[in-house]
């Protein structure tokens, strides 16, 4: 049977559980946002059919999403499950859709195919509703679904408002927090939602037992015991959930051809990209993202965010950010490529080098204690112990070049906006304030004197 299946996203509470400032649904997994799972995972649905619902933090959360194409709808006081999905319903009525479905924003899995089948069972058995539902051994803080003893869904009692005497017994099957309501059956029926519960809120759950006493069928499709569709409400589920996407996403590297040694140190986040035949050693992070091709060595304690790694070497205790590096590069130990770094072909970053929105071609080299901003550094080219680009003036940031096969001695400030020219060398210690045309000596610091010392 067709469907017009679209989603409602709920994304609005604080997550007083979770202790942070943070609205919850920004709370990072593997180094992404809860609500940045969700929001990819629903990648192939038309934007113009799914809603988010906002309002603890709803500014940080635009945000943080700025740049992607969504429908946000602001709840202001977070008045209960019910009462966001409430709000979103004139929008989701207008839109023609056969089916909503609704997702809770904190719980980073969204099972597509299941939405799909659950909406579909929906349409032919024409029920007001579905939902999938988890058998869990310890059912503590999700709400419970009570069925009648032919099996048929009843309602859902929540957390605060079970008692197993009274419910007559502990019941392990919980409500996962993805529904889908038919859309036409259910537009009249949201009203009903009251706030007559242990938390007084709106509780969105409240629907069930409102489609049950109507007399409309629900369908409370099984999904397991799947820890993947937990709801992360505490600081242990975060935890708890990221361990067990890491060690996932650890083991199908390994499956793949990555040698990732110390394995069990390794945290790859899920939009990491690595080819087989790369090797990481453990404890190392890398995150956003990132892509490390066939080749690359990347030894332990290293940082990675959104960079792509060549068949490079990256030394120890690197932290490497927005950056490119090209195959047979060496950088570290001990270096920071911060964002817009772009170490060429067999150029070599070394130990306290501190690099940001700088191309260092071919060849070029910085060994060792140096900080290149805002330049560029041509082929070949060898940049000497302590060299400096005084990139800032306090203002405005200006640029430094330096020619192909230029030699900066030890120990020089280059005072931006300046120009090195190709094969052109500077003496240690100079201070750079003009440009230096290709291949002169430069040397622009105080003569030395040596001064005869009165006999005492
Ligand atoms: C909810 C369900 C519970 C289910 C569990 C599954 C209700 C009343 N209970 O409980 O049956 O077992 O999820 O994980 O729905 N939110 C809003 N506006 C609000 C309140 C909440 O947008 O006014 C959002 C939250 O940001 C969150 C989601 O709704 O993403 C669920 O809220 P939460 O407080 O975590 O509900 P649970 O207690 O986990
Ligand atoms: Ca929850």
């Amino acid at each position: 049977m067709n469907t017009k299946l679209g989603y409602v996203l709920l994304a609005a509470g604080k997550g007083t559980r979770m202790h942070s400032d943070s609205p919850k649904v920004l709370q990072t997994v593997l180094g992404k946002p809860l609500l940045g799972y969700v929001f990819d995972a629903l990648r192939q649905v038309p934007p113009n059919i799914v809603w988010t619902v906002i309002g603890f933090g709803a500014q940080e959360v635009r945000s943080v999403f700025s740049g992607r194409d969504l429908q946000f709808i602001l709840q202001e006081e977070q008045l209960g499950t019910g009462h966001a999905v409430s709000l979103a319903w004139p929008e989701v009525e207008a839109s023609g859709l056969s089916h909503i479905c609704v997702l809770n924003g904190d719980t980073p899995y969204v099972p597509v195919d299941e939405v799909e089948a659950l909406a579909s069972m929906c349409a032919e058995e024409g029920a007001a509703m579905g939902m999938l539902t988890l058998e869990l051994e310890n059912p503590f803080g999700y709400g419970r679904v009570i069925r009648s003893s032919e099996g048929t869904v009843l309602r859902v009692v929540e957390e605060k408002d079970f008692d197993a005497v009274e419910h007559g017994g502990e019941v392990h099957e919980v409500n996962s927090g993805v529904y889908v309501f038919d859309v036409g059956r259910c537009s009249n029926l949201l009203a009903k939602i009251d706030r007559d519960n242990a938390q007084g809120e709106f509780y969105l759950t409240q629907m069930i037992s409102i489609c049950s006493e109507a007399g409309l069928p629900i369908v409370g499709m099984p999904f397991g015991n799947s820890e993947l569709l937990r709801g992360i409400n505490s600081p242990m589920d975060l935890v708890n959930f990221e361990e067990t996407l890491r060690d996932w996403i650890v083991s199908s590297h390994l499956h793949a051809g990555v040698i990732l040694r110390n394995a069990n140190s390794i945290v790859i986040g899920p939009d990491v990209e690595i080819e087989p035949g790369a090797e990481l050693v453990g404890p190392c992070e890398v995150y956003g993202c990132s892509r490390i091709e066939r080749g690359a060595k990347i030894a332990s304690h290293c940082w990675i965010k959104d960079s792509i790694l060549g068949s490079c070497q990256v030394k120890s205790f690197s932290h490497i950010e927005g950056s490119r590096v090209w195959a047979g590069a060496t950088v570290g130990p001990f270096a920071r490529l911060r964002p817009g770094s772009d170490i060429g072909q067999n150029a070599r970053i070394g130990n306290f080098v501190e690099v940001k929105n700088t191309v260092l071609h071919v060849g070029a080299k910085a060994g060792h204690l140096s900080y290149l901003g805002d330049s560029e550094i041509g082929a070949g080219a060898n940049i000497g112990a302590g060299t400096i680009t005084c990139n800032y003036d306090g203002v405005r940031k200006h640029r430094t070049e330096i020619g192909a096969g230029a030699f900066i001695g030890s120990n020089t400030a280059l005072v931006a906006p300046v120009v090195v020219g190709e094969g052109a060398l500077v003496g240690a210690g100079s201070v750079v304030t003009k440009d230096v045309p290709d291949g002169v000596l430069c040397v622009a610091r105080a003569r030395q004197t040596n001064i005869e010392r009165k006999k005492r």
